[in-house]
């Protein structure tokens, strides 16, 4: 009984992984939240309308592990701090932030996991 529910647990656990790639894809295509692709482009989005602004997701995807787009995505200012994309995992620094998003991050700590674990599966062939 016990090695049952221990089998049990363990491949709850193999499942339930950091991130989910459904949750992620829906995200990334969103654009009332994440809005990431106002600048990047995606090509297997099948989305007619894509910004051409920031590198292609796929690039970006087959060149950085998961936690150097993890960083990126949490708050791009530690790389440009000039750029242009939403640190969207901070609130310093930012300007005329709508009351009800006010120290409010754009994103979940899960939903940069959905993201990340959805992007990396665009850097497999
Ligand atoms: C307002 C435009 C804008 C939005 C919205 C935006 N980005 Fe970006 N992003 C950029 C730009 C521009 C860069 C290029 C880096 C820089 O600014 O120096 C970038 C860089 C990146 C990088 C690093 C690319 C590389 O190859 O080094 C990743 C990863 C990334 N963005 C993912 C995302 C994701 C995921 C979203 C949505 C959650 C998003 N971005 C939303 C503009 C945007």
């Amino acid at each position: 009984m016990h090695a049952l529910l221990a089998l049990l647990l363990v491949t709850a656990a193999a499942q339930a992984g950091p991130g989910d790639v459904q949750r992620g894809r829906a995200l990334v295509a969103d654009r009332t939240q994440s809005l990431c692709l106002l600048c990047h482009a995606l090509h297997g989005a099948g989305d007619a309308n894509q910004g051409n602004l920031a590198p292609p997701l796929e690039a970006s995807a087959a060149r950085l592990d998961a936690q150097g787009m993890r960083d990126r995505i949490a708050d791009m200012r530690r790389f440009n701090p000039a750029t242009v994309m939403p640190p969207f995992r901070s609130t310093e620094g930012l300007r005329d932030v709508a009351p009800a998003w006010q120290g409010k991050p754009a994103l979940t700590e899960q939903q940069l996991d959905d993201i990340v674990a959805y992007l990396g599966t665009l850097a497999r062939p």
